[in-house]
């Protein structure tokens, strides 16, 4: 379904000096050209597909501040035909906003196979290609995605901007949906937004993949203890209110945990109707940004077990914006 569509002209002669520095004097074929970004919705309250760009050429201050906006704006940024290598995706995701969240909680089962755990492995396959079995320890963490959740929700600084980059597609469904808490938040009638002021929440991650039964030992828990963040945020570019919750959600700070536990359930059931929900359904080289602050997200399910599915993920942290063009 189409929505309406907003246009913006980049005029990439801005990116003349930038261009000819880091391909050494090339005529670089987006030189000089007036490219046109333009945004089409995908749902009535969020989440736009954006073509007109090859990501790996934009390094002008321009273009990336235009996407910032389309950010602010869309929440979840869906790109086609972006084949980022794992260089080339580390690379845009530190231009586009800043530092990247290393400390992935999958660090703790295993070393990461691309050798740079800013890189995280969102797959169902070992470092020889092969389908992880059933019962697979590293296959939690992917299997997880499952739940409704928000990145490194459970860390300080948390997630801020999260780059999934589709390498390996499954012949069969294996979608990712998305939440707009913005417009879940501006759902909710006015006596629930004022009981909701002030109210902090514990985020763990040892909590979420304790309700799907997986166990962590002593020495992991204690590298995992979880973070605290407001349950209500105001999103410092766009001004707008957020719920922030996820799967990692594990209780409101000094409230009794039954009425706590039970309040974020009601909020998550509330957040996660259709009216608020974009599906993604992969392409190859599909690459999709979603601002964490703004959404929840989880991967549908299919059978992980006869296809292989591979995705590479780069998130960054929430630090003040250095950026804030
Ligand atoms: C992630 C994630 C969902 C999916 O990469 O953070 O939750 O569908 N992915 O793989
Ligand atoms: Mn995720």
């Amino acid at each position: 379904m189409r929505y309406a569509t907003r246009v913006f002209k980049v005029n990439f002669a801005a990116m003349k000096q930038v261009l000819i520095q880091s391909t050494s004097g090339d005529q670089h074929p987006l030189k000089g050209r007036t490219v046109t970004l333009a945004f089409h919705k995908l749902h009535p309250c969020f989440a736009a597909e954006v073509s007109g760009l090859d990501l790996r050429q934009v390094h002008d201050q321009e273009t990336l501040s235009l996407i910032r906006t389309g950010m602010d704006e869309h929440g979840v940024l869906v790109w086609r035909n972006q084949p980022f290598s794992n260089d080339e995706q580390l690379a845009f995701a530190e231009r586009f906003d800043g530092t990247l969240h290393a400390k992935t909680s999958v660090a703790v089962l295993g070393k990461n196979r691309f050798g740079n755990e800013a890189l995280t492995d969102i797959s169902n396959v070992n470092e020889s290609g092969q389908i992880l079995a059933a019962d697979d320890r590293r296959r939690m963490s992917t299997i997880s995605n499952r739940l409704w959740h928000t990145d490194a929700s459970f860390e300080d600084p948390a997630g801020r901007y999260s780059m999934l980059s589709a390498r390996v597609v499954p012949p069969v469904n294996a979608d990712t949906e998305f939440a707009d808490m913005r417009a879940a938040y501006d759902a909710l009638d006015a006596d629930m937004k004022a009981s909701l002021e002030g109210l902090r929440v514990h985020h763990s991650i040892a909590y979420s993949r304790q309700v799907l039964g997986f166990e962590f030992s002593q020495e992991e828990k204690d590298k995992l203890k979880g973070a605290v963040h407001p349950l209500v945020r105001t999103i410092p570019r766009s001004q707008r209110r957020s719920l922030y919750l996820a799967s990692h959600a594990q209780q409101i700070m000094d409230w009794p945990v039954p009425e706590g536990r039970l309040l974020l359930r009601d909020l998550m059931e509330h957040a996660t109707q259709p009216q608020f929900v974009y599906r993604h359904v992969w392409r190859q080289d599909d690459f999709v940004i979603w601002d964490n602050r703004a959404t929840m997200h989880r991967a549908r399910s299919f059978d992980d077990q006869k296809h292989r599915r591979e995705l590479r993920r780069t998130t960054t942290l929430d630090l003040p914006l250095a950026s804030a063009a």
